[in-house]
């Protein structure tokens, strides 16, 4: 609908349709969940209100097993709310990256200034293991396509906030980082483009998290990005890739980084 509503107008009643439905006018914080880090919602907080994402305008159903599909509102024990958003729109499901970043428009128009981006990816450095969250410190964007439309000169300068960075290392000082490289998916990535994505100074390869954080930072909020790394990439580990096995090292890994996850957001 590139000729359609202006995304920014469907994002304020989106964040207007949120506060109605959960009561809570302003959000400090959001979070998008992604495979590996649904239980973080649990941990965080009260629980005021979870909308199925459907109900929302511009959100729709999850596509995906292992995806939640609701948008929470959670009242941390600080005294601040955060939207947790269990429902992400992947670049590779076709609708376009106004449909990809419109979670992020809609925590920007609930108040949200920390967006923080959670995935589970690939992992390049060999000493990585399954299970094991990493912190993102920049990014490789080759899926060719931008969120911001028109000659809009957004500096992406320190996107992945140097700040936040340093809260989390506080809570967790063992946590590793590197460069998220986001590919169109939905294949996972020839051991030669794993290659390519290494010599380019990547070290976390997926399908998310960089049009996202594009955005959040056009809105003007600080981002805070972590891969739960669920297997290496193709040809760093031997043998093949299967979702099966993304999902797995999810479901053993969510508790120990769902609590860090709740920790961290904790301190901020
Ligand atoms: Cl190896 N590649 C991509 N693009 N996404 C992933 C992955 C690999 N493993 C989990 N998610």
């Amino acid at each position: 609908d590139a000729a359609g509503a202006d995304p920014f107008e469907i994002a304020k009643e989106a964040a207007a349709q949120i506060a109605e439905r959960s009561g809570i006018e302003r959000h400090d914080v959001a979070l998008t969940l992604g495979s590996g880090w649904a239980k973080a919602a649990d941990l965080l907080g009260e629980t005021v209100a979870e909308i199925p994402a459907g109900d929302i305008v511009g959100f729709s159903k999850p596509a995906v097993v292992g995806h939640v599909g609701t948008l929470r509102s959670v009242a941390l024990p600080s005294g601040k709310h955060a939207l947790v958003i269990g429902a992400r729109t992947h670049y590779y499901e076709n609708h376009g990256v106004r449909r990809v970043v419109h979670s992020v428009r809609t925590a920007a128009a609930t108040g949200a200034s920390v967006m923080v981006l959670t995935n589970g990816a690939g992992g390049i450095k060999p000493t990585w293991k399954p299970g094991q969250p990493v912190l993102i410190s920049d990014h490789l964007n080759l899926t060719a396509d931008s969120p911001i439309e028109g000659a809009n000169f957004v500096d992406l300068t320190d996107l992945y906030s140097a700040r936040l960075r340093a809260v989390a290392r506080e809570v967790d000082p063992t946590l590793d980082d590197g460069v998220y490289v986001q590919f169109r998916g939905p294949h996972y990535e020839t051991p030669a483009e794993v290659q390519m994505a290494k010599t380019l100074g990547g070290h976390i390869v997926g399908m998310s998290t960089a049009l996202e954080a594009i955005a959040a930072r056009q809105a003007g909020m600080e981002v805070l990005g972590f891969s739960l790394i669920t297997n290496l990439a193709a040809g760093i580990q031997e043998t093949p890739l299967s979702h099966a096995e993304v999902l797995e090292a999810g479901r053993e890994a969510e508790g120990r980084i769902s609590g860090l996850l709740a920790k961290i957001v904790g301190t901020l």
